[in-house]
């Protein structure tokens, strides 16, 4: 029995053409391997909110496994409480952030991650159903963007932006934009403060309670929001 099944799975396949290989390093990681990974950072992966990047995304094989489990998360927690279940499988796709160079896998990540996300959520779909499907794959095209994770720019060359997404009181999300370069810019530089390229946006705050403090101040923030209207 198990030969047979062994024979009815086909073989993973890891890489799409020598070509892309040669070009891109596109070696997909098999599932075994991601899964074995994910789980030196077990409790990470199921915290609903624990928030993700990964530089070399590909077609998502990292992150439809944390999404996996983080919903597996909100199965458990709020499986018998659709509206709970409802926002709280949202935060989780909210949490999950990529960035490859090659469009198709782009497009496939997103597509992978929408899926798994449905498949979760329609057994638990209340009226605000439109509205949730269209809010994750809003959610969806801001955080996974193709773009070079090395130079930190996107395909048409304009700085990488990643959306912050807070749930606030449980029902509303605060949408606040960061430049990768300032996410991932070290801590204690000479400067306090950076400045972006026109000079006229300051990427560094200070927390008032830690005067040596850098973090990053965001680019653009919007008005609270309710969840199915994130679109
Ligand atoms: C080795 S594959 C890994 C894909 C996925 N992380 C996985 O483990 O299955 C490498 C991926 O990195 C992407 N890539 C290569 N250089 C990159 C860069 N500078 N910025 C963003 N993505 C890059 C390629 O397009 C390819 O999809």
């Amino acid at each position: 029995m198990a030969e047979e099944s062994l024979k009815e799975s086909p073989p993973e396949q890891i890489i799409k053409s020598r070509k892309r290989v040669q070009d891109h390093g596109e070696v997909f990681t098999p599932s075994w391997l991601v899964s074995d990974m994910c789980d030196l950072v077990a409790q990470e992966c199921e915290r609903i909110d624990s928030r993700f990047l990964e530089p070399a995304c590909g077609d998502g094989n990292f992150l439809t496994e944390v999404l996996y489990r983080k919903l597996n998360t909100v199965q458990r927690h709020y499986g018998r409480d659709a509206l709970n279940f409802e926002v709280y499988s949202i935060l989780a796709v909210t949490s999950l952030y990529g960035v490859d160079l090659l469009p198709d896998n782009v497009t496939r990540c997103r597509e992978r991650l929408y899926q798994q996300w449905e498949e979760a959520y329609l057994p638990h779909a209340t009226s605000m159903k439109e509205g949730c499907c269209a809010a994750v794959k809003k959610i969806l095209e801001r955080n996974i963007l193709c773009g070079d994770a090395l130079s930190l720019r996107q395909a048409d060359g304009s700085p990488i932006v990643f959306t912050e997404w807070s749930l606030i009181n449980k029902c509303k999300f605060q949408r606040r934009e960061y430049e990768l370069s300032a996410l991932l810019d070290e801590q204690g530089e000479s400067d306090l403060f950076s400045f972006s390229l026109d000079g006229s946006t300051q990427l560094w705050q200070q927390d008032p309670d830690d005067p040596t403090s850098r973090i990053p101040a965001p680019k653009k923030e919007y008005p609270l929001i309710d969840y199915w209207r994130l679109s």
